[in-house]
């Protein structure tokens, strides 16, 4: 398990937050699933010795909490919300433009390993419906027609690296 050298800054810096460390589980959970996409089972063993916890411990909370991932993502990660407005706005058709384009269904990976695409909560952006965040990026107003632009970019952005 790779961790980016912030992650791990940070990683020290939550744990002092805590007077109990095992309080610190779900935030480095978070920290981890945040910076390589997933919790790998290396992460679960990891966690639980910074935390002088067992890994069953820690096995409990990834289990529990159903926004976890057990199994990595593409390459980049399209979130397409699916809450009332954006979903009265078409976030449906949005999300269905991303699966065709890709040629994958949410939460796998496509088959090239470009996108994970996956239905999220509210990105608090209601007034520009439908909206999708693209790693770090925030998209409004993206109807089909508009996804299908964004996975141009992707996929020529993709054939450019190859
Ligand atoms: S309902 Fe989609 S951003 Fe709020």
């Amino acid at each position: 398990m790779n961790l980016k050298p912030a992650t791990l800054t940070q990683i020290d810096e939550v744990i002092t937050h805590y007077p109990v460390k095992r309080s610190a589980t779900l935030p480095l959970l978070h920290l981890i699933q945040e910076d390589i996409g997933y919790i790998p089972e290396e992460a679960i063993t990891w966690i639980a010795q910074k935390l002088e916890l067992q890994p069953i411990n820690v096995y409990e909370v990834v289990t529990f909490y159903p926004m976890f991932r057990r199994k990595p993502i593409g390459r980049r990660h399209i979130k397409v919300c699916r809450t009332l407005s954006c979903a009265l706005m078409g976030g449906y058709k949005t999300c269905e433009a991303f699966e065709k384009e890709f040629n994958t269904h949410r939460g796998e990976v496509s088959p090239d390993g470009e996108v994970t695409v996956d239905f999220v909560e509210c990105l608090a952006s209601c007034g520009t419906a439908p909206v999708v965040l693209i790693d770090d990026d925030l998209h409004e107003k993206v109807d089909a027609a508009k996804a299908k632009q964004i996975s141009d970019q992707i996929k020529a952005e993709a054939a450019k690296r190859r």
